[in-house]
């Protein structure tokens, strides 16, 4: 029997958390895929629209750490980053995001160690998306590592949003000009209502679907 150990204790070089946060991620990415697969098989429609997924660089790791007041060691990173492993998963509509967090949940090797709902209650920025932390139990060969893989859930809308957004905070150092942050804000409520248009559409279209008993895909 292997032995199952907390939040990636034993890790002990780089080599060994790219290795396991690198495993975890693959291992939730294909779980992604399946959810997709099945979901195509049973309601013939794909919630997911695409999937990246990256391993924090070394180097931002250690700028996160000495931010936060700790010492670049392999134990803090492990303890204190939670997206050394990060999926950020792309979905047409909004009621597609509950969907899916909702289906991660409810995976019985999954466990939800944290969630903020970025799109109820969005960032003063104007950023939206759904996280989640969890952790996944990845096997060793004599040991079992639960790995946090951070996941970031959102629209095509909003990942448009957020990578203008995040290439303007960079080109300013954070400081953008004031006219340029409000207008990110506008642009950002106008997201909200692309997407909830968007939404609306769809569902009238699969309830027209629904009624002359076809699909129109
Ligand atoms: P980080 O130290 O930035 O990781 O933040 P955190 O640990 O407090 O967690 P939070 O949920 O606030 O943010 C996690 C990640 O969400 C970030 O690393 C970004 O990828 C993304 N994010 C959060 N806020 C913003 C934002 O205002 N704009 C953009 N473009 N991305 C954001
Ligand atoms: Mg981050």
């Amino acid at each position: 029997m292997q032995d199952k150990v907390a939040n990636g204790e034993g890790i002990e070089s780089w080599q060994e958390v790219t290795l396991v946060y690198n495993a975890a991620l693959r291992q939730v990415q294909t779980k992604m895929e399946i959810l997709n697969d099945e979901f195509q098989h049973v309601h013939q429609y794909n919630p997911i629209e695409h999937i990246k997924a990256r391993i924090k660089n070394p180097e931002s790791i250690v700028k996160k750490l000495k931010r936060h007041g700790y010492d670049s060691t392999i134990e803090n990173m492990v303890k204190y980053i939670n997206d050394i492993a990060g999926i950020r998963i792309i979905c047409s509509f909004t009621s597609d995001i509950y969907r899916i967090a909702e289906m991660i949940s409810e995976q019985r090797d999954i466990k939800v160690i944290g969630v903020k709902d970025y799109i109820t209650y969005p960032k003063a920025s104007g950023y939206k998306s759904y996280h989640m932390i969890v952790t996944v139990p990845v096997y060793l060969s004599d040991r079992i590592v639960d790995t946090k893989v951070e996941i970031q859930i959102r629209t095509v809308a909003m990942d448009f949003w957020a990578s203008l957004e995040h290439k303007i905070h960079y080109k300013f150092e954070g400081d953008a000009p004031e006219h340029i942050k409000s207008e990110l804000i506008e642009c950002s409520r106008m997201v909200a209502d692309l997407d909830a248009r968007m939404l609306s559409l769809n569902e009238e279209i699969l309830a027209i679907s629904q009624a002359r008993g076809g699909d129109l895909s």
